[in-house]
């Protein structure tokens, strides 16, 4: 069905398909009809699923809470010497202790509780104990926190020891893309306003994104619309509205921006020219007046 349908059947008095207790009218009817005015034109718009509600965002609040305390118990501790697994026992044992679940775990056969990508690693790196941090490594370390049925998610590299200048370059970059980003995140902007201005921030620095792997909408489930690409224009793609939450995560590659499945695990991603690659992972509210980050 489509949005307008559904719409058209809400009366100005009925209650709010929020479940606000509020009259329509009073509520998110106004909103439905700028975003309607906007599809009129021709631009891609929020369904009401993806909107959420207040009593929905604070629950993804709490979910975020537990990711940044584990993100930050990860940064206490990585260094030398530490190995993947130590860090995907972490992160197992203190979701579970705030009372939590790791979304990856057994997310479409994914074996561990986090994502560990090092150096020429894009993204999805599976944990083992084989894997021991040494002294010039850059590491992604990604986390996902299911809490009481909602859904968090944010990244952040790490750099171990002594990191040669241009790598470290490279994750400085790649964070600066994602603030980039964050800076165009506001309603009645569009998505292709953030995507343009993370990818001009690597471009420009002499780095590409890989184009395949995107952010995704996040909270009600693990991986919602809209699809979050960096390859994208000002003005096109989703209409940002507020009650949208999404992720910002561009893989920033140092070389070329082509990557391979490892066809051993068909989870970890690699570069496939062996350079590189970095990534950071920020979960963003778009509110009433800008945007609030939820958790990095
Ligand atoms: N932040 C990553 C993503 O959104 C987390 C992937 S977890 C995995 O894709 F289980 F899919 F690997
Ligand atoms: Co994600």
């Amino acid at each position: 069905m489509l949005q307008n349908e559904k719409q058209i059947k809400i009366g100005r008095n009925d209650p709010c398909w929020c479940h606000s207790g509020r009259k329509y009218k009073q509520c998110h009817m106004a909103m439905d009809e700028k975003i309607a005015r906007f599809r009129q034109e021709g631009h891609i718009v929020p369904d009401h699923s993806i909107i959420k509600t207040p009593e929905q965002i604070e629950k993804i609040k709490e979910s975020a809470k537990i990711n940044i305390a584990v993100l930050d118990y990860v940064a206490e501790h990585i260094g030398e010497g530490v190995t993947t697994e130590e860090i995907d026992n972490w992160v197992y044992e203190l979701t579970t202790r705030m009372g939590g679940i790791p979304a990856p775990l057994n997310y479409q056969g994914f074996p561990k509780s986090v994502c560990t990508s090092v150096n020429e690693q894009v993204c999805h790196g599976i944990p083992d104990a084989g894997t021991v941090l040494k002294s010039g490594d850059i590491i992604n370390v990604d986390c996902s926190t299911i809490l009481h049925g909602y859904f968090s998610d944010s990244s952040r590299m790490f750099c171990i020891g002594d990191v040669s200048e241009e790598k470290k370059r490279l994750v400085q970059i790649t964070k600066e893309c994602c603030e980039a980003g964050l800076r165009e995140v506001k309603p009645w902007g569009f998505l292709g306003d953030m995507g343009q201005a993370v990818h001009d921030h690597a471009y420009n620095n002499g780095y590409t994104i890989v184009r395949e792997i995107g952010g995704h909408g996040v909270g009600i489930d693990f991986h919602e619309d809209p699809w979050v690409g960096y390859h994208t224009k000002r003005g096109t793609e989703m209409l940002l509205v507020p009650g949208m939450i999404f992720t910002i995560e561009p893989m920033v590659n140092m070389g070329k921006a082509d990557i391979y499945i490892d066809d051993k695990n068909d989870w970890t991603v690699y570069t496939q020219d062996g350079k590189p690659s970095a990534q950071w992972e920020l979960m963003v509210l778009v509110t009433e007046d800008g945007a609030e980050v939820l958790s990095w």
